[in-house]
């Protein structure tokens, strides 16, 4: 784990309980959970979740970003709008293992209507226990940030 073992936390109205069980998760395993909400089922936009949370990873307040919606979609695709961020919605752990080793992925996205929560965990699990392997996925990586520019 890195210095900084803070993990922001954020979803919509549609992933509450997971958002809860992730954060419980994760808690006991060192990290250091910034949950940012929202805390009720009242109907939200994801995009200003997916946004705060993206936020707290690029200016370097949070390693990583673990978002939520009801696909997994909307929010990742708000996140992936903030210059720094790579974000993947993952509903199997190979994919969660993959996009830290390959892609240097820095926030997860998941679908709370799409996975179930012991899955959703073990997909969380996969994220967080993975390195980026760097190496010529160095290169592919820097291609995308190139985009930003
Ligand atoms: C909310 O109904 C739903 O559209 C949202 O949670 C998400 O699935 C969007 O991508």
């Amino acid at each position: 784990m890195t210095a900084n073992n803070r993990l922001v936390l954020s979803s919509d109205h549609s992933a509450i309980d997971l958002r809860q069980a992730i954060a419980e998760h994760i808690a006991t395993r060192g990290w250091t959970v910034v949950d940012i909400g929202p805390t009720t089922s009242e109907s939200t936009d994801y995009p200003t979740h997916g946004e705060a949370a993206a936020r707290r990873v690029v200016s370097g307040d949070c390693r990583f970003g673990i978002i939520l919606c009801g696909t997994g979609q909307g929010i990742m695709m708000t996140a992936n709008k903030i210059t720094g961020i790579r974000c993947g919605v993952c509903a199997d752990t190979f994919s969660a293992r993959m996009i830290r080793q390959h892609n240097d992925a820095n926030m997860l996205s998941i679908g709370a209507r799409i996975v179930g929560h012991g899955l959703a965990l073990d997909i969380v699990d996969a994220f967080l226990n993975a390195e980026f392997e760097s190496g010529r996925h160095l290169k592919r990586v820097q291609m995308i940030q190139a985009l930003e520019r």
